[in-house]
Parts: C-alpha cells; sequence; structure tokens
C-alpha cells in the first residue's frame, strides 16, 4: 500500500499512525543531528549521550546527506529514472526525489520507512514534479516483500530500479536465521539488470572506540546497531559490481567541495558509503 501523489502531496491517512515519542526512535534521533525540530525529549535525550561518547554524530549525518546527494545525482545522470528509497528518514532537503527529479523530472521515486513519524511527515517527501511521481510505503526493510509490493505499485521492475539504503542497515543486527546481507540479496534478487545500489554504513574502522560505544548507547535505547568493517560492508554488495572509487569513507565518495560544506575526515564520518550497479 503506497500513500501517494503527484501533485499536491496529500499523505493517505489509512494508515493507522502510533507514535511513541517516550522512546527514542533512529529518525528522530538523525533528525536532531542534522538541526532537524522533529524529534521529542526522550530522542534528545538519547542523542545527547550519543554525542558524549561519538563527537563526530553531526558531522557524520551531514557527510551521509551529502554522499545521498552526490550518488542519486550520479545515479540520475547515469539514467536511473526510478528509485527505491528505503530507511527514507525525516524529511531534510533537498530530499531524494528533488535530486533525482533535479536531473530528470520525469523521475519516479518510492519512499519507504518503518518509523510512523515519517509517514507523518510524507507530505514533503509527496511533493512530486508534474511530470514525475513520488510515492510512500510504510514498510520494513526486514519485509522485503511488503516493501517491494508497494513499489511494484509505481516503479516497473521490468526497468532498472536505483535501490538506496543509507545509513540503514546498520539499525539490522545480524541474526543467526537473518543478516543484513540476507536482505540485501532479497532485494537484489527481484531487481532487472542495470538497476543500481547505493549503501551508507556505519563502521568501527577508523574510530573502533567511538563507534562500539555508540553501538552501546543505541542498544541501551532499544534500537539495534551494528557497525560493520570494510569486509563487512562489501559482502552487501555481493554480485553487484561496484563503481569507481569502491566502497570508502562517506566524504571520498567523488567529493563535491562546492556542495559538501566543511571537511569531513574519514573518523568523523566513520560510515562507508559505496555504489554498484547489477550488470
Ligand atoms: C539514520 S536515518 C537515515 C535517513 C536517510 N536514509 C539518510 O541517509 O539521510 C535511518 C532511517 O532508517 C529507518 N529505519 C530504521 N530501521 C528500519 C527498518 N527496519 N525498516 C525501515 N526503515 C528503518 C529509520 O526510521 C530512519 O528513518
Amino acid at each position: 500500500m503506497t500513500a501517494e501523489d503527484t501533485h499536491s502531496g496529500e499523505a493517505n491517512d489509512e494508515f493507522s499512525i502510533n507514535l511513541d515519542i517516550h522512546i527514542p526512535h533512529s529518525a528522530r534521533m538523525y533528525d536532531y543531528y542534522l538541526g532537524g525540530v522533529t524529534n521529542f525529549p526522550a530522542d534528545r535525550e538519547a542523542a545527547g549521550r550519543a554525542l558524549a561518547v561519538f563527537p563526530f554524530a553531526r558531522a557524520a549525518a551531514r557527510a551521509n546527506r551529502a554522499f545521498m546527494h552526490r550518488s542519486i545525482r550520479f545515479l540520475a545522470q547515469q539514467g536511473i529514472d526510478q528509485f527505491l528509497d528505503i530507511g527514507t528518514g525525516i524529511p531534510t532537503s533537498p530530499n531524494l526525489h528533488e535530486v533525482a527529479q533535479g536531473v530528470n523530472p520525469a523521475a519516479r521515486i518510492v519512499y519507504a520507512d518503518n518509523d510512523p513519524i515519517v509517514l507523518t511527515h510524507a507530505e514533503a517527501l509527496l511533493r512530486s514534479t508534474p511530470e514525475g511521481r513520488t510515492a510512500y510505503v510504510q514498510g520494513d526493510v526486514r519485509d522485503p516483500e511488503k516493501v517491494l509490493a508497494g513499489a511494484r505499485e509505481v516503479l516497473d521492475f521490468s526497468r532498472p530500479i536505483g535501490l538506496s539504503m543509507n545509513a540503514l542497515l546498520h539499525f539490522i543486527a545480524d541474526k543467526p536465521d537473518r543478516t543484513a546481507a540476507d536482505i540485501a540479496e532479497a532485494f537484489k534478487s527481484q531487481l532487472p539488470s542495470g538497476s543500481s545500489l547505493a549503501i551508507s554504513h556505519l563502521t568501527p574502522d577508523f574510530a573502533a572506540a567511538e563507534a562500539q560505544r555508540l553501538e552501546q548507547v543505541y542498544r541501551s535505547s532499544g534500537t539495534d546497531l551494528q557497525a560493520r568493517t570494510l569486509e563487512e560492508m562489501a559482502a552487501l554488495f555481493d554480485g553487484w559490481e561496484l563503481v569507481e572509487p569502491g566502497i570508502v569513507s562517506t566524504p571520498r565518495w567523488r567529493p563535491n567541495p562546492d556542495s559538501d560544506g566543511d571537511p569531513v575526515t574519514d573518523a568523523e564520518a566513520s560510515c562507508y558509503g559505496g555504489v554498484a550497479f547489477l550488470r
């Protein structure tokens, strides 16, 4: 089921909204790092604890967002004109569809997130160009079938699709019966050749102690968090062909000093980014 609009941007109120603002949530903590206003005292308290052990969280969030902008612009310039963005987050301009439709106004974008607060703000994600289309699926990446069913209502799965999972899969801890790589594989198996995958992901490789403490803060707030090494990140791209420069820290992925803002070090970013195509 999708909330969808091509012009006016009305969110679909068929969804039941169940916001528990007393429990910190990753989307709202991330919004706080980015300087947004869609967060509550419980989120700010947990974000404060995160910043105490991982003081670069704001720079990491900014570098991650800049990676999203550059990777989506690159993919749109390569001809990808339909995107499935999972773990979209609370709208923060420019949103993915604004970047993609800035290159190709006819681009179609399906957003998905499992936090109901993102749905309540979906209106900003649904302001498509008249030529293009945007839609929102309330769904969990651990339920690929549901997310894909929503995406199929808007995207043409016989043509290449740009799948993006930015700053998402580190919230999926590997379990004996299901790993993040299994989830990536479940989506890949449904995509046609020519499709692309863009991922950014927390890593311990540049600031191990801080990343480990960050994991502990999130877990103590009830959110799984698993930083992954370069090798573990590469496993998420199994079967995909990475484009240059491969998997690198987010600020090193095809940087654009004109739009990236203040420089961010590898340790401050503490996230890998990579983009690949399915041949
Ligand atoms: C750190 S934010 C990233 C937002 C955006 N992708 C970006 O990179 O700027 C992570 C988002 O993933 C969402 N998320 C976390 N676990 C999820 C899951 N299991 N399924 C779908 N979305 C999830 C959160 O609600 C949040 O909006």
